[in-house]
């Protein structure tokens, strides 16, 4: 399987969300490990409840003996075989990281994990570069909205620039904007892989250090993400947008 790179052009629009929630569904079919390589501004360990990582991706990139012990084994309920490399949040330790190691630690890493996820500073700076170069394939989140799109669409054009194959479209924070995702798909040149819907339960969770497909495995937000991870292990579903949402609160 792929190492996938969840990128965004606009920041802010849930790729860390989105990267969480999808290694849980993933895990369901497959070892999986989550990597949070937004290594300036990292968040993704605040999602698996990991106050500040002792041991991060920032020692194994300055030294890989630490590889191992930058791994965190979430093992809950609701969860299969999911590890995470947390970043770390101290800003002296980003002094000194050579990134480039980056790609070495994946490769690596890439025969213990059926999948492997990357979450990836938003924009196209070398620390989102070095994971989408890092990875086979990327997804890139928008929101329905236009700027979001707009910055997408730079993303796309980097990413052919750079040889990076474009997986697809996640569309988060979805509301019942049916029109945008036909526009974002024509104006990015790819087809949507995933529909996340509005939900309060994604913040009400977050807030208590538990990714919602954890939390609340039967809401629709949490279905939303396993439909997208059952499209990424290739199972034949459709996604559609749907009208609009009657409930945009209480999942
Ligand atoms: N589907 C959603 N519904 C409601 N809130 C969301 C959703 N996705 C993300 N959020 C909220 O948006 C904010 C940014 O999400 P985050 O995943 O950190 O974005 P990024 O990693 O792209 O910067 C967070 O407060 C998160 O709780
Ligand atoms: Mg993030």
């Amino acid at each position: 399987m792929p190492v996938i790179a969840i990128c965004s052009g606009k920041g802010g629009v849930g790729k860390t969300t989105v990267a969480a929630n999808l290694s849980v569904m993933l895990s369901k079919f497959g070892k999986t490990l989550v990597i949070d390589c937004d290594i300036a501004l990292p968040n993704l360990h605040t999602f698996f409840g990991i106050e500040d990582p002792l041991v991060s991706l920032l020692d194994a990139l300055r030294d890989v003996n630490y590889l191992e012990d930058s791994i965190y084994r979430i093992r809950a309920k609701n969860v299969g075989k999911l590890d995470v490399i947390p970043a770390s949040t101290s800003v002296k330790a980003l002094e000194e990281i050579d990134m480039e190691k980056l790609k070495e630690i994946i490769e690596s890493l890439k025969h213990d994990y059926d999948f492997i996820i990357l979450d990836v500073a938003a924009g196209l700076s070398k620390y989102a570069m070095i994971p989408m170069l890092s990875s086979d394939k990327i997804c890139i989140v928008i929101n329905p909205e236009k700027t979001a799109i707009s910055d997408a669409h730079k993303v796309r054009k980097i990413a052919d620039i750079s040889d990076i194959a474009v997986r697809g479209i996640i569309v988060n924070r979805y509301k019942g904007e049916k029109k945008m995702i036909d526009y974002a798909e024509k104006a990015i040149g790819a087809e949507t892989i995933g529909i996340i819907r509005e939900s309060k339960l994604i913040t009400e969770c977050w807030k208590e250090g538990v990714p919602v497909t954890i939390k609340k495995p039967d809401s629709k937000v949490s279905k939303d993400f396993l439909l997208l991870a059952k499209k990424i292990v290739g199972s034949k579903v459709e996604v559609k947008p749907y009208g609009k949402l009657r409930y945009i609160l209480g999942w």
